[in-house]
């Protein structure tokens, strides 16, 4: 029996539908056709708000390995950028496509698109979550520290702006993996009540835990894995002056590295600023993982695609 799914955010799945899903995006990792849910040039619609590389190359390359054809949206080209209302563009493209993925700004708006699709709706980043990333991120890990069952029960460390898209997917997610998740950041940045009490209840459930803080040494200790990500989101570019000031304290440095496990891993979603969030020390030395990183986007959200194209059909074939 099929079932409509969609990952608006990063706990719209559970502990064992994640580890499905990083199970699913290793073995993409080990044979880029794996599977290849479309038969023939079947759509996805691949919608931007804001700009990207990663996101827009991943999907439009990793729909098409799949068998799909992707069809990249461009704000400045479609209605939707001149106003047309999210539920008819909604309805129109339900119709024609097989998934929807959109980067856009409030995250209602991604729920009131996926309130009306047919199709499994993916968030490619909103200003509240930023799911995709974080599935390639831990993928990541699992590449490099022993596979996706050893994602449970790791310390990972975020510094920065801990108010923003990455840091509530790292709690959102990395309670979800049943991880040992520190987030830190100066005061007025740091997440929302709503967001830790969500990923409180779930870790409490994984046996995974979370720690909001000010002290950056703090969040790093014994860190398996360090990430940070840029002092100024897309939309808040008017904000520079204000936005680097208090930030300086959690930029990821060798000293503050040197805090965490020696084997540590170092991630950033990219774009990095280097000499801002990320010294080019760390982000170019040793510990550094971006690019495999950046890869496993490719990977992660072919994974993420068949899982839910899997689900709809109710074809178990394609969940493993
Ligand atoms: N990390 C990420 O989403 O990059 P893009 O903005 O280039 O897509
Ligand atoms: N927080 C960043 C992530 C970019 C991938 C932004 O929203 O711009």
């Amino acid at each position: 029996m099929g079932q409509l799914r969609h990952m608006l955010r990063d706990d719209d799945v559970n502990h064992e539908e994640q580890k499905q899903i990083l199970e699913l995006g290793m073995k993409f990792r080990e044979n880029r056709f794996y599977h290849r849910p479309f038969e023939g040039p079947q759509g996805v619609a691949v919608l931007f708000d804001k700009p990207s590389t990663r996101t827009r190359s991943s999907f439009s390359i990793g729909v098409a390995e799949l068998g799909g054809y992707p069809l990249v949206i461009d704000k400045s080209g479609s209605q939707l950028g001149r106003g047309e209302p999210i539920s008819d563009t909604t309805e129109v493209l339900t119709r024609m496509a097989y998934a929807l993925v959109w980067r856009t700004f409030e995250q209602s708006r991604i729920e009131e698109m996926a309130s009306v699709a047919t199709v499994p709706v993916v968030n490619a980043l909103t200003d509240e979550f930023h799911p995709c990333q974080v599935l390639a991120d831990f993928l990541t890990i699992a590449q490099f520290k022993g596979g996706v069952d050893a994602l449970a029960g790791m310390t990972i460390a975020y510094l920065g702006d801990a108010a923003n898209n990455m840091a509530n997917s790292y709690l959102l997610a990395g309670a979800v993996a049943g991880m040992h998740v520190r987030v830190s950041g100066p005061n007025g940045f740091l997440p929302d009540d709503a967001i830790v009490q969500d990923a409180e209840a779930i870790a409490a459930t994984t046996g995974g835990s979370i720690l909001v803080t000010t002290d950056p040494k703090e969040a790093m200790r014994d860190a398996d894995c360090v990430f940070t990500d840029t002092w100024v989101s897309m939309g808040e570019e008017n904000q520079y002056a204000v936005r680097s000031k208090p930030f300086w304290q959690y930029q990821v440095n060798a000293d503050l590295m040197a805090l965490a496990k020696p084997d540590a891993l170092f991630q950033h979603c990219l774009p990095a600023y280097r000499g801002k969030e990320v010294t080019a020390e760390v982000i170019d030395g040793p510990q550094s993982v971006v690019w495999d990183e950046a890869e496993n986007r490719l990977h992660a959200q072919k994974a993420l695609l068949t899982w839910l194209i899997g689900k709809q059909r109710g074809d178990e074939s394609l969940l493993v």
